[in-house]
């Protein structure tokens, strides 16, 4: 039996559904191998670096190539099927053939968001039990270099599952290595053939970039980066991958076995690592992102997430290779160098749908219509949206000036959890229409339900409820590791028999689902999901706090933003600015910089409950200035905890 079925039934009483358990190839040989026979130059990646123009193209044949050696290389250090590798890399073809590699011999990648802090990264690695991180010098994003292996070594000093960390190099400058590091890559420039080395080697228009800075130093330290760097160069002889053959024998996989762990947020405590298998998830997505997008032979699919979230595996990676197509990479910001990026990189690399999140659609609405009109569309055929409800504002100005009102948007609905889209327009029925900021019917094997608050299934339409999903698809998430029990409590408990995903959504009188928002204590930032819990555990280690409460509240850009209301311990007195700087210094340190409150609030009580749990319900109400919406207060404590709260607010205001 299936062991969705399984887990959906364990809550459950009964309905079950009998799938043939198989076994196949890993996934590298479908995402790859397959393709390589029939079209060996076709290309499988576009890399579209930080610096605009200097993308770079992999074929099917070159990526496989790269797969194979590093999957040689990662079978030589002992790593094993079964096994978990850590991936802590920007977008870029080295980071694709990484994960593939770990399925090609069978071991589950954990891709961590290169976003995150050594903290965020090392809770992930020491949960996920990795005894391999594979990453790179620095990352370039924006025209700003970070120290990404820096923040691996810091990691793994409280890691002590790692044996080895494989370093590959995005840019010329050396980092100290240690004796757990193996160097993938040399820093020099090889032959013309060796295809793989080219692909990291920074291109002239970089060198320029990086001489540039060079020259603002003084001569001294020039000087002396250059030698360090020369030496690097000499004394540094290990081609870790050109060593490895570029034949590598794939694992047999079972239908349900371990693909990968994608670490995300939930409403309370640390961060889960949900579980995607091998057949479920592969088929999932490439189902969706052939239907979905209406996805052609030659079309190139420009999907402009990080591969470090589930949208980069699903649609960056397995679906676009599943299916033989041709997928972007992009490593950049949406205004960098100018808001024009987007557009200009449709125009260059002719990329025929674009998926992005409405975050970005938001902010470049407000820079105005000539950063796009300045470059040809033509090529676009369909537009995506993904991560957060898209505003009707939003939803009009991608329709109408980025795709000139002739290419369909879809307003995609899923989750990590959920493997692929799950609601959503499928223009590929040219007879269904879309309705603005609506993510519109549910895809293939997708039964939604809303549910009262009594937990009854709600069978009209014209309502709004509890999203859950009736019956198990192929690319949900078949458990947390190492934490079987908690899967079943968030997702199988709350409603007996159905599939819980912490949304509520609206079903309109012809049927058709919009979302609402989460029902729990996760919030969403700038398309990234964070729960307000991580973020006060985070405020309450402040020396100055005692205690938190944090919220998300609407914000015209990100969507939502952080409100975090701190009571002082007895006799601080800080500054607010101060306090301010200190708490974004200690959240980006312990999580990311897209966690950091935009607005913080000192008060001397938090309203609570009589048995003491913080009404967040309220403080959302009085941060919105519904004051009449309220609700019930006669659990609260001490009522005058909100009238501080409301008089503190109007102050503001
Ligand atoms: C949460 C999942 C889906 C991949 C990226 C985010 C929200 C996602 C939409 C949408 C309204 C959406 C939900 C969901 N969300 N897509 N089209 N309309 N809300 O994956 O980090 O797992 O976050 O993002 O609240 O539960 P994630």
């Amino acid at each position: 039996m299936h062991h969705a079925d399984v887990m959906m039934n364990e809550a459950n009483n009964g309905r079950f559904y009998c799938v043939y358990r198989v076994s196949l190839w890993a996934h590298a040989v479908n995402c790859l191998d397959r393709h390589v026979h029939t079209c060996p130059e076709r290309v499988a990646l576009i890399w579209e670096r930080d610096e605009p123009g200097s993308e770079f193209k992999v074929t099917y044949r070159q990526l496989l190539e790269m797969t194979c050696r590093l999957g040689n290389l990662l079978r030589r250090h002992g790593v094993k099927r079964g096994d978990c590798v850590t991936i802590y890399m920007p977008s870029c073809p080295l980071a694709v053939a990484s994960m593939l590699a770990c399925a090609r011999i069978g071991a589950a990648h954990n891709v961590v968001f290169a976003g995150f802090s050594a903290e965020a990264l090392a809770e992930r690695i020491r949960d996920a039990q990795s005894s391999t991180v594979i990453t790179v010098n620095q990352g370039v994003r924006g025209g700003k270099l970070t120290e990404l292996k820096k923040t691996v070594d810091t990691a793994v000093q409280s890691c002590p599952t790692v044996q080895q960390v494989f370093v590959a190099m995005r840019t010329e400058n050396p980092v100290a290595m240690t004796a757990k590091d193996v160097a993938m890559e040399e820093v020099r420039e090889q032959k013309e053939n060796q295809t793989l080395i080219k692909i990291l080697m920074p291109t002239a228009e970089d060198r320029k970039l990086y001489f540039n800075k060079r020259k603002q130093l003084s001569l001294f330290g020039c000087g002396f980066i250059t030698m360090l760097w020369l030496l690097h160069v000499i004394s540094d002889n290990a081609q870790e991958m050109q060593k490895e053959d570029v034949v590598c024998e794939p694992a047999a996989m079972d239908s349900e076995d371990v693909l990968f762990l994608l670490y995300t947020s939930g409403s309370t405590g640390k961060p889960k690592g949900l579980v995607h298998t091998q057949a479920g998830y592969l088929l999932y997505a490439a189902l969706t992102h052939r239907y979905v997008f209406s996805y052609h032979d030659g079309d190139v699919f420009g999907c402009v997430a990080d591969i470090g979230w589930i949208t980069g595996h699903s649609y960056s990676v397995y679906g676009p290779l599943a299916n033989g197509g041709t997928s972007v990479l992009f490593e950049s910001t949406p205004i960098y160098p100018d808001p024009g990026r987007y557009w200009e990189m449709v125009q260059r690399l002719k990329i025929n749908q674009f998926y992005g999140a409405p975050t970005a659609i938001r902010l470049l609405l407000k820079y105005g219509n000539q950063w796009v009109h300045k470059y040809d569309r033509s090529t676009l055929k369909t537009l995506g949206s993904v991560g957060e409800p898209i505003n009707t504002e939003a939803w009009e100005w991608y329709h109408t000036v980025v795709g000139d009102g002739r290419c369909p948007v879809v307003d995609t609905w899923w989750q990590t959890e959920t493997g692929g889209i799950c609601i959503t327009p499928r223009p590929s029925n040219p007879d269904a229409e879309i309705v603005p900021g609506m993510a519109m019917r549910p895809f293939f094997g997708i039964k939604p339900a809303l549910m009262d608050t009594e937990g009854e299934v709600l069978t009209s339409n014209h309502t709004s409820g509890a999203l859950c999903i009736a019956q198990p698809w192929p690319g949900m998430a078949r458990t947390i590791h190492n934490n079987h029990q908690r899967f079943i409590e968030t997702y199988c408990q709350p409603y007996p028999g159905y599939f819980f995903t912490g949304d509520g959504a609206y079903r309109s009188k012809e049927g058709y689902y919009q979302i609402t928002g989460r029902l729990d204590d996760v919030i969403n930032v700038s398309g990234h999901r964070i729960g307000t819990a991580e973020i006060e555990d985070v405020v309450n280690q402040c020396s100055q706090v005692a205690e938190s409460a944090v919220i998300g509240y609407s914000h015209n850009i990100k969507g939502e933003g952080v409100y975090a209301f701190v009571v002082l311990k007895k006799g601080m007195d800080v500054e607010e600015m101060d306090l301010s700087r200190q708490l974004n210094d200690l959240v980006s340190k312990k999580i990311a910089k897209y966690a950091c409150p935009d607005c913080i609030q000192v008060n001397s009580r938090l309203p609570k409950t009589r048995s003491g749990k913080i009404m967040r319900r309220v403080l959302r109400k009085v941060v919105e200035q519904d004051l009449n919406g309220l609700g019930d207060l006669s659990t609260l404590d001490d009522p005058a905890a909100v009238q501080e709260i409301i008089e503190v607010i109007v102050n503001i205001i």
